[in-house]
């Protein structure tokens, strides 16, 4: 059987998605879950692209250990040096060099000739090779380019040092066929290929990219680049959840494998939709919500006689929880570590306190806390620990011919502050009086603003998500949970505004 690298991408082409931003600490803590998840490479950014993306490659690299940690560069001596002193301290690093080999792209883009954009490959490739034995090169907008000016291109790349060829399929253009026949033609028409692994790089365009690059496998591909969730560029990338399952499910066909997790799935694309506010949408394939549900009665009839007439993949086996067992207001902290162990989460003792210090409020408030609720707790952890600002109490007098009026006390550092602001509606005003407390009316708008029921029923958690724009043209995503809606909002603000300000010290 065949094993096929999984290069995660979500870092550095995920995070280039709008609204898909996320802090130092959100990424370190999302690469520590890509390696549980078992990926073989992460890309943790774009080194040369801000200080910012410099200093989370390099964080990442000290904080992964068995991941391979690469870091993209333009086939540059800046992006290079650049790419490597962000990677060189990771126990296996990376650096992928990319340069447009498409007629439009070298026309109109790098204003280069077929000559130069040769020269470039040989020499840029070299000097990355100086640094590191590790080296990827992509064409990009290779499926539009022409096939045999691309494969002098990629003969280059061998012959300087590149250990890995990746073909992107940059703007979602080709279909399954044509993206095997492309990988069919390399194998045949680039010397040496045969001692690199063989990438494919597929956007979704065309909602091709899982297809394409399952082709791309089936044609000898020994590499698919992907992000969590899709998450990428435009219509993003293919799917990573979509890609392992599809070969883990048809095995039988694809006769490949991948060394996911394949129970780390679920967790990690809660962990990415939870860090970016960006909801999993319930039909997606294998984590939406409704992936495992079955609302007709002849599909609930032929499920309960037997799982396999409309399931082809066990929910327990991407890591979904089983909403089973529940816990109540009288259980003790061993039981809900029990639960989170059988959950798949170890907390460390400092996050289990913080978790169990929700859940006893939790508890208080609804009478059965299931598996759902355990997680957005679990999920949510990160908001007790190091804050800036903590929401102390709110009063809120809402109502229709009445002035909405909001009253908020918080806590920053350890100084208490207090203010009452009039609004259009109880939120509007919550967060002004948040603004005008922490003097930050010119400086943040709210940009979006959504919320969504944890679990079912009345006594239902209520997770919300905003987005704060500042005037500097950055967005923070900030997320709160409650079974409260006016107080999961206010939270979510102040968690917003949290990020916002640890970013600035
Ligand atoms: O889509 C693309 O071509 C890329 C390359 C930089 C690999 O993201
Ligand atoms: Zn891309």
């Amino acid at each position: 059987m065949k094993r096929i690298r999984i290069f995660d991408t979500t870092l550095r082409d995920g995070e280039q998605s709008p609204g898909c931003s996320m802090n130092l600490t959100e990424k370190i803590e999302m690469a520590r879950q890509l390696e549980k998840l078992g990926v073989d490479v992460i890309e943790a950014g774009f080194a040369i692209a801000s200080p910012m993306d410099h200093k989370s490659v390099q964080a990442i690299a000290g904080a992964v250990s068995e991941c391979v940690v690469a870091s993209l560069a333009r086939c540059t001596k800046g992006d290079i040096d650049a790419a490597w002193d962000a990677v060189k301290e990771a126990n296996h690093p990376r650096i992928h060099v990319f340069l447009a080999t498409s007629d439009i792209h070298m026309q109109y883009k790098l204003q280069m000739t077929r000559e130069q954009v040769l020269q470039r490959i040989s020499d840029m490739v070299a000097y990355a090779k100086g640094f590191c034995d590790d080296i990827e090169f992509s064409a990009e907008d290779a499926s539009r380019s022409d096939w045999a000016f691309l494969a002098q291109c990629y003969t280059n790349a061998v012959a300087a040092g590149a250990t890995t060829l990746n073909v992107p399929d940059t703007v979602g253009y080709s279909t399954p066929q044509e993206m095997s026949d492309l990988i069919h033609y390399l194998r045949r028409n680039v010397p040496g290929i045969e001692n690199t692994d063989i990438s494919v790089h597929c956007h979704d365009d065309l909602g091709m990219a899982v297809a394409n690059s399952l082709a791309c496998i089936q044609a000898g591909a020994t590499q698919v680049e992907c992000t969590v969730n899709g998450i990428g560029e435009r219509a993003g990338n293919a799917s990573l959840e979509e890609i392992v399952m599809a070969l883990r499910t048809r095995r039988d066909f694809y006769d490949a494998d991948t060394g996911i997790n394949t129970r780390q799935i679920y967790r990690s694309s809660k962990l990415l939709s939870n860090i970016t506010g960006v909801p999993i949408p319930p039909s997606k394939a294998v984590v939406g919500a409704n992936a495992f549900a079955h609302e007709s009665g002849i599909h609930q009839h032929g499920v309960i006689a037997n799982a396999q007439t409309y399931e082809i993949m066990n929910s327990a086996d991407v890591g979904i929880p089983q909403n089973t067992m529940v816990l109540g207001k009288h259980s003790g902290k061993h039981a809900l570590r029990e639960k989170l162990i059988s959950m798949g989460y170890e907390l460390t003792d400092e996050e289990l306190e913080a978790v169990f210090a929700r859940f006893k409020v939790l508890a208080d408030k609804k009478k059965n806390i299931t598996a759902a609720d355990i997680e957005a707790l679990v999920l949510h952890r990160r908001h007790n620990i190091h804050t800036t600002c903590q929401l102390v109490s709110h009063v809120v007098n809402a109502g229709h011919g009445v002035p909405n009026l909001s009253c908020i006390k918080l806590r920053r550092d350890d100084q208490e502050m207090e203010d009452v602001a009039i609004g259009s509606g109880p939120l509007d005003a919550s967060f002004k009086a948040i603004n005008r407390m922490l003097g930050l009316e010119q400086q943040i708008r709210l940009e979006s603003y959504s919320l969504n029921a944890v679990t079912d029923g009345e006594d239902a958690i209520g997770e919300a998500v905003v987005k704060l724009a500042t005037a500097g043209g950055k967005s923070y995503t900030g997320t709160g949970l409650s079974t409260d809606i006016i107080e999961s909002s206010i939270r979510a603000y102040v968690n917003g505004i949290n990020k916002m300000l640890e970013e600035a010290n």
